[in-house]
């Protein structure tokens, strides 16, 4: 007979686990015969002697069979997916979806809320007046064969298991274990029922990953599981110590997402969205090379077929498509201004992140309600010059008092006298 207190001494004595113990403490834990604080003693002990790429391929199994897999088989063709392990202002969901599903990529795509000082995709696309995000399987399938894309809300049955080990993770010091971080999101990735990933992997103050090491080992298990489960999965690396784009709040982020769609977004958004769109359209077979892919992109954004593909999914899910020129309405806009010149040497994505969530734009708890109008458009990045009483940020804002917001924000932004050069935001690609 197996016991959990085996296993546990087994991890803590830095042996491999077996796929059959790995399964027996996942099915254990989530029909509750095995406890919290086993668990929690063989988290800590994987936490500090690691997984082999094949167990973690196991407890990504294991968590993956907790609860329902989403059945795309009734799309044609190759699903795409992308996930992001969370940034400040990371729209690239609203691009990336209708870009590619324009390409003639099938976008099936069930996305989370926020929390914190990152935002959620669901939260962004209901600001969007009517959308909804709650559609039947089969309209979702229906709506996916028809016009390529569909997104709604993430159900609780998906990996159930990755549910509770996460909120046990997070109360026991053990979420930054990369087989830990690598099995909970690929589990989640291989339920959602896509053929095609592109995972990107952030670095930086307020990301999961700190270093480049530990963001390409994360990257090349995730890859690895990936493969073992026979999907094509790619990672990139991204840079974020300052937010993506200039927006942070949900409907200034969607405009933002629209603009960049039709061609007028802020650099590191456009660039971003256009290189993993292109392995997303190569990888699903459109393309015969990643450069043809990218031209095709590139000119389905020119062709405004791109911004088109967003407007007829908002409408396929009961939206009202916004008007860009009168979408935001918030009692002031108070612009944050620079106490000296200079170029910005950093922006504090998590300082930024945190203070749009107080504004309104984020839940500080599961239960908060969102103010969609509200939150901050950066008017200055890094690598900027900066004059003395210049403008480095909008506040849309909606609160009595928010003169500890200013305070914040500008605290966000460090000015240097000397040049500063711009640092790129994809660091790796890896395959
Ligand atoms: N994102 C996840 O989904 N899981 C983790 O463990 C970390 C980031």
């Amino acid at each position: 007979m197996m016991r959990m207190v085996d296993i546990i001494e087994k991890k803590r004595d830095n042996f491999t686990l077996s796929r059959k113990e790995i399964n027996y403490f996942i099915e254990g834990y989530v029909n509750s015969s095995i406890p919290d604080y086993q668990v929690s003693a063989l988290l800590m002990a994987i936490y500090y002697n690691g997984m082999t790429d094949e167990e973690a391929t196991h407890l990504t199994e294991a968590i993956l069979k907790s609860g329902d897999t989403i059945d795309l088989s009734g799309i044609d063709g190759k699903k795409v997916d992308k996930h992001s392990t969370g940034g400040v202002g990371d729209k690239t969901t609203l691009v990336l979806g209708p870009l590619v599903a324009s390409c003639g990529a099938k976008v099936a795509k069930l996305s989370g809320r926020g929390l914190g000082h990152t935002g959620g995709t669901l939260d962004k696309l209901e600001s969007i007046e009517g959308f909804n995000i709650n559609l039947a399987s089969e309209q979702f399938v229906k709506q996916v064969n028809d016009i390529n894309i569909a997104v709604a809300g993430q159900t609780a049955k998906l990996a159930p298991a990755d549910k509770m080990l996460y909120a046990l993770r997070d109360v026991t010091g053990t979420v930054p274990s990369i087989p830990l971080i690598a099995s909970s999101i690929m589990s989640k990735k291989l339920a959602s029922g896509a053929d095609v990933i592109v995972l990107d992997v952030k670095i930086g103050e307020g990301a999961f990953m700190k270093t480049i090491e530990d963001a390409r080992k994360l990257s090349k298990l995730m890859v690895k599981i990936g493969t073992n489960f026979d999907r094509k999965v790619v990672a990139f690396i991204t840079d974020m110590s300052e937010p993506l784009g200039f927006a942070v709040g949900n409907k200034l982020e969607v405009l933002e997402a629209i603009r960049t769609l039709q061609g007028n977004g802020p650099d590191d958004l456009q660039n971003l969205c256009i290189e993993i769109g292109s392995y997303l359209v190569h990888n699903s077979g459109i393309t015969e090379t990643i450069k043809e892919a990218r031209k095709m992109i590139q000119k389905k954004i020119t062709s405004l077929e791109a911004s088109d593909k967003f407007k007829e999914l908002i409408e396929a899910q009961g939206g009202k498509v916004p008007d860009l020129n009168d979408y935001i309405h918030t009692n002031g806009i108070i612009a944050v201004k620079s106490e000296q010149a200079g170029y910005v040497k950093s922006l504090n994505a998590l300082d930024i992140g945190l203070s749009a969530m107080r504004l309104g734009a984020g839940r500080e708890t599961k239960d908060d309600t969102i103010d969609m109008d509200v939150g901050i458009v950066l008017n200055k990045k890094v690598g900027d010059k900066v004059e003395a009483d210049e403008v480095l940020a909008y506040v849309y804002n909606n609160k009595a008092d928010i003169t500890e917001e200013i305070k914040t924000i500008l605290g966000a932004f460090t000015i240097t006298e000397n040049v500063v050069e711009k640092k790129p935001l994809i660091l790796e690609i890896i395959e």
